[in-house]
Parts: structure tokens; sequence; C-alpha cells
């Protein structure tokens, strides 16, 4: 599983054989600014979560329910994950925490709408966890959420991310229950492992969590690309004839000159005369 969170992106990543796609709402963080997931909204997620299945024809698509759009009741939680589901038409939603949640999780399974669990490190709850800190490292939290994973599967989920939690309490998880386990900086032993798409792309060239790898490095491609755009297009490199509608007839226009833009000096007139 990989996060999506537009429609070229989506269908780049089917193409390439990517089997789920998370619209995590750590979109907000890697796509609008924010600087945690707090922020997030619906509307967001519904504006985001309909470019990917747009952009997909098989991947299954499943959409983060952002912070508050279930925790207030079981009621408001259904109506929000019925419209996830219904306005983009992905196949699944994701919610964070355990044996709280399992009650709402339980409405919507009830209702036909499929439940991704998500346990350990739960960004919506970082002012609670004092930061994004290593979740489930004593024994007594270590057993805390094994139960939680329990109760999620009890609920109905059809799957549970674990993420920043230590491999040997991921491991127990993934053997004590029957749904798949989904890790992000939480070793092997899980069923499947998911990135945010930003990490393992290298779109954050400044920060590298430590639990993802970058499979391509592409914050310095996409520098060096633009800087030989700026070059090109001040040098009059770019557009030529071939990426031009009419150029030979404008240079003809013009007596002598060559450049066709208005950064190499009397190209206005060649403009103008293109025009004409
Ligand atoms: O929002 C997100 O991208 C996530 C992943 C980190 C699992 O929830």
């Amino acid at each position: 599983m990989l996060t999506a969170y537009d429609y070229s992106t989506a269908k780049l990543l089917e193409a390439a054989g990517v089997p789920i796609m998370l619209v995590g709402d750590s979109l907000g963080m890697v796509v609008l600014g924010y600087d945690s997931t707090l922020p997030v909204t619906m509307e967001e997620m519904i504006h985001h979560g309909k470019a990917v299945v747009r952009g997909t024809e098989r991947a299954i698509i499943v959409v983060d329910m952002p912070f508050m759009s279930y925790q207030i009741s079981t009621e408001d939680a259904l109506r929000n994950a019925g419209r996830l589901l219904k306005e983009t038409g992905a196949t699944a939603v994701k919610l964070e925490g355990g044996e709280p949640v399992a009650g709402t999780v339980r409405r919507m399974v009830d209702a036909g709408i499929p439940v991704m669990g998500h346990l350990g490190l739960t960004p919506q709850s970082v002012n609670q966890l004092g930061g994004y800190r290593v979740q489930g490292k004593t024994p007594a939290a270590a057993v805390k959420l094994i139960n939680d994973a329990a109760a999620l599967e009890r609920a109905g989920a059809f799957a549970i991310v674990l993420e920043t939690i230590p491999a040997y309490v991921a491991k127990m998880v993934t053997d004590k229950i029957g749904v798949p386990t989904i890790g992000i900086g939480a070793g092997p032993y899980c069923d499947g492992q998911v990135q945010v798409m930003h990490d393992f792309l290298g779109l954050f060239p400044d920060f590298l969590p430590r639990h993802a790898r970058r499979f391509a490095d592409l914050a310095p491609t996409i520098d060096s690309a633009v800087k030989a755009y700026i070059d090109q297009v001040k040098a009059c490199e770019f557009p030529t004839a071939k990426e031009s509608f009419g150029l030979d007839k404008a240079r003809k226009a013009l007596e002598g000159g060559e450049c066709v833009t208005p950064y190499g000096g009397g190209s206005v007139q060649v403009m103008e005369a293109s025009k004409a």
C-alpha cells in the first residue's frame, strides 16, 4: 500500500502494480502544508479521494476519516463514512484508535462500509502522545495494543495499520489477529507495508522519517529540471519551432531577429508579428 493524493500519481501507482492506495490525511502535511493532520476537513478528503478514484480502475482505494469526523457520535461517524464512499467512489475508510472506536467500526461494517483500523502512533492524537514517538514500548502498552487490535478485528475491520511500534510488538499483533496488518515503522513482521508517497519518492528533501526509505530521489531531479527550464527560456532555447505554432512565419516577419520570447530583447515585436 502507498498513499496517493491525486489523479495522475494514482494512475502511475496503479500501472506500477500497487494494489491498495491510501488517501491518507497525511495529505494535510505533505500536500496542503499544515503542520499536523488535525486541520484536514471532510471536504479536503473528498476532493483528493475523488481524484485518486478517477485515476484508478482496479486498486482498492481507502480514504482516511479526518480528525473529528468520527469521534463525536456514532451517527455522525456513520454519516461521514457514508459521504466518503458515496462522494469519492472509494472502497473503504480508515480511522484511528482501538477499543474506544470499536462500536463505531461495528456500526459502519454493519452498514456495508469496509473499515481499516489504525493503531500505534495515531497522528490525530499527537497532542496527547506528546509528539511523533514510538508507541507500545512498555509491556502494558504492548498488551493494550494487542487488545485494541483484537477489538477492531471483532468489530469487523478488514485490516489494521500499525504505525511506529517495535517490530516484536507488531509481530505479536500480527500473530494474534486474523486480519492483515499493514506496517509503517512497525518492522518486517506485518502482512503488508505502507509508505507515504512523498517520503518514498524523496519529495521532502529536508526530512526522512527513520522508518522510511527513498526509493527515488525526486527533489534534486525536480530542482535541475526547473533550473534547466528557466535557463532555456531566458536563453531563447525554449520554445523552439518544434514546440510552437507558426513560428517560422513569425521569424520571417522579424528582420534578423531570432528570439521570440520577451526575455531576449526585440521579441515583443515578433509576438506582435506572429499575431498579425
Ligand atoms: O495518513 C496517512 O498517510 C496514514 C499512513 C501513515 C498510514 O495514515
